[in-house]
């Protein structure tokens, strides 16, 4: 073997095992702070329990807890963020990323809450609507509807040039 091949050899290795390397930290890096969950009810669930998102997360930004919303969501609203759907909201993303979640709790006048809806995000799995996939759970944590919903669909499409989002504007 001529010496120039070995070289060229181990510098193929270097790069090899630098590439192993740096891929594996990048995988570990976004695996623990993008997390997605299944689609389904429960695994979204148990995520957003994990996450302990009333404390972790981010309320809609200048919408503070409990405001007013309008039907057929209840009369106070209160709207959690994670850091991706946040992201998109205060950079005026145009629409969110893969991975978003929006949780909009909603409360009866007097303040008990009634039901929980939320809005997931999950590549490749609702393509007609960005993407979205859809929960509603009552309080008791009955869940009501989940998946491609059409009745969530229908009317949110209404904002489909807004990512089907309607509390604030994603865009300049
Ligand atoms: C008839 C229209 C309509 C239907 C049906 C509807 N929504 Fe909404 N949704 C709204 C409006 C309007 C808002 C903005 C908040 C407000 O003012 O009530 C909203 C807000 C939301 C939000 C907060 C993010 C955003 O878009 O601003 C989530 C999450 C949500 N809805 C989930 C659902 C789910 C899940 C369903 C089905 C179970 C559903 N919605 C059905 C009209 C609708």
């Amino acid at each position: 073997m001529k010496l120039r091949t070995v070289g060229t050899l181990l510098t193929a290795c270097v790069l090899a095992l630098g590439a192993a390397c740096t891929t594996a930290e990048q995988g570990d890096g976004e695996a623990a702070s993008y997390a997605q969950p299944d689609t389904t009810a429960e695994a979204l669930w148990t995520h957003m329990e994990e996450a302990a998102y009333t404390e972790n997360w981010t309320l809609w930004p200048d919408k503070g807890a409990l405001y007013m919303g309008t039907e057929p969501h209840g009369m106070l609203l209160t709207t959690y963020l994670n850091d991706l759907a946040l992201d998109a909201v205060t950079n005026k993303a145009g629409a969110m990323s893969a991975g978003a979640i929006v949780v909009k709790e909603n409360y009866m006048p007097d303040s008990t809450l009634a039901a929980i809806t939320i809005m997931y995000k999950s590549e490749g799995y609702n393509p007609d609507v960005n993407d979205w996939f859809f929960v509603k759970r009552l309080a008791d944590g009955t869940v009501e509807a989940s998946g491609r919903v059409g009745m969530c669909q229908g009317c949110h499409a209404q904002v489909a040039d807004n990512d089907y989002l309607f509390t604030g504007s994603l865009s300049q």
